[in-house]
């Protein structure tokens, strides 16, 4: 029995998984992010603790035979979040997470001081990512920087919580801007340009390995006949790839969850940081990826639903079952920012074509629609950058509108695969590392291929009329830039 565990942004989900890696439970616990000031996005760590010791809970209870059996726990997490120690390894801050703005100005700093940082990280620097949060704690918060002993990324600091040890993948190492992308390795460039040494970062294990054992005391709180042992893990990303099977060179998958990603195995370091493209390691070893990512994804949708105050259920069931046309009205999802391909942290949303006809149901379709044009400007980058995609496995939770999924494989021109099982995520990967950690498997005989549900091809009576709004979402980004300038900083 092996247990995955994904720390995503808006949920921590536990999954318990057997030996026919069928998924026998899983329990999922809601988290919230803080936005003290605009652009910024925080929690504290001690809530994702919180929502672990409930999750791990309830699945002992639903489970109590099956978790008494379990050998092997991997972790899953939200990527780039910077948790700061002290000596005695407490937190001292809360976690700036992957989607906040605030270091803009700090990733040109970060690029001055060490000039081959793109080549040797696999990305142009950009806020989302860790290093430059650091050197906005070092110039704002300088006690705080003076007190932090131990950096270390969102599950990292579960892993350091469960089993006493600190140790990063890499692929999550990848996203802190402190690995030597192409070695496998901590830069010591990249850790000067930070003010930090290694002496600050965990040691780097690969997300198949094994990578220490539960705390008694947990495993005895949980049922456990033995200390399970935790695997090296992954980033929320790599281990949503291994969950998918893709982990052999040109496989790829888009993510429609609170972000939205492209992903794209690669069988070696290929750099390519124009147009925001980020080549980082796989979590699997002598293997990498390229990936792109829309920062506000299924969160555009949320906020929508929000703000027009419906459920997101309600406000989808006003959309027809298939689109007949493009919305008259285009929207931006640049609610905070954007990463690929403009890396414009200061970049907003707008919805543009608005009428006194315009309705709640054209606005949703927009949003659903916006979403899409921005995957394909991150799908065209990745074709520039060498890993051009003709067809994708699509997941996360705006996987389950097939209505938006079509919209996806038109705008995109990808034929995209429905999976059977929304199971098939960033904690089923975690449980499959668990598993080849405990096993010593080969990668290739655990991640096998999920099971599809169907196909979904792009519609050509719509293409033509999507390429127009294509191009015309393209016009509203510097139109946008215009009209917002940046903030003096
Ligand atoms: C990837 C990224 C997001 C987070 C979401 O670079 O920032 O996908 O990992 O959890």
């Amino acid at each position: 029995m092996f247990v995955g565990i994904d720390l995503g942004t808006s949920a921590l989900k536990a999954v318990l998984v057997d030996g026919a890696q069928q998924v026998l439970g899983s329990s999922t616990q809601p988290l919230r992010v803080s936005t003290p000031h605009t652009g910024w996005s925080e929690q504290a760590p001690q809530d994702w603790w919180a929502a672990l010791m409930g999750a791990m809970d309830a699945l002992v209870a639903a489970h109590p035979r099956e978790m008494a059996g379990v050998t092997g726990m991997g972790l899953s997490g939200q990527q780039h979040g910077a948790v700061l120690l002290d000596g005695h390894g407490e937190v001292l801050r809360p976690c700036i997470l992957w989607n906040d703005e605030r270091a803009a100005r700090e990733c040109a700093v970060f690029e001055r001081r060490f000039p081959r940082s793109r080549q040797v990280c696999g990305t142009i620097a950009m806020p989302g990512f860790t290093a430059p949060k650091l050197i906005w704690v070092a110039r704002h918060e300088p006690d705080i920087f003076h007190a932090t002993r131990h950096v270390l990324l969102p599950k990292a600091w579960l892993r350091y919580r469960l089993s006493g040890e600190m140790l990063e993948d890499m692929s999550d190492a990848s996203g802190s801007l402190w690995l030597d992308v192409g070695q496998r390795q901590w830069s010591r460039e990249a850790l000067d340009a930070t003010g930090l040494a290694p002496a600050n970062m965990p040691a780097l294990v690969e997300g198949t390995e094994r990578a220490g054992w539960l705390d008694q005391d947990l495993a005895r709180r949980w049922g456990m006949k033995t200390r399970p042992v935790i695997a090296g893990s992954a980033g929320d990303n790599a281990a949503g790839a291994v969950g998918l099977g893709a982990v052999g060179a040109g496989a790829s998958f888009l993510s429609l969850g609170t972000s939205g990603v492209v992903w794209v195995t690669t069988d070696r370091f290929r750099p390519h940081p124009d147009g925001g493209v980020h080549a980082f390691c796989h979590t699997v070893p002598r293997t990498w990826h390229q990936m792109g990512v829309t920062l506000s994804a299924a969160s555009s949708l949320a906020w929508w639903a929000r703000t027009a105050g419906m459920s997101i259920a309600d406000l989808l069931a006003e959309l027809p079952a298939a689109v007949e046309r493009p919305s008259p009205v285009v929207f931006l999802p640049y609610l905070s920012g954007d990463r690929t391909p403009h890396n414009d942290a200061d970049i907003r949303g707008v919805f543009a074509g608005l009428s006194h006809d315009t309705t709640r149901a054209d606005m949703t379709q927009a949003v659903l629609e916006g979403v899409a044009f921005s995957f394909r400007d991150v799908v065209d980058v990745l074709a520039q950058a060498g890993s051009a995609i003709t067809q994708a496995d699509v997941i996360g939770g705006g996987s389950r509108s097939a209505l938006w999924v079509s919209i996806l494989s038109t705008v995109t021109g990808l034929s995209l695969h429905r999976l059977a099982h929304g199971e098939v995520d960033g904690a089923f990967g975690a449980a499959r590392l668990a598993r080849i950690a405990v096993s010593g498997e080969s990668v290739t005989a655990v991640c096998l291929p999920p099971q599809r549900k169907e196909t979904v091809a792009p519609d050509p009576a719509l293409g033509d009329a999507y390429h127009i709004q294509q191009a015309r979402y393209r016009a509203l980004y510097p139109a946008m830039r215009t009209a917002f300038p940046p903030c003096a900083p």
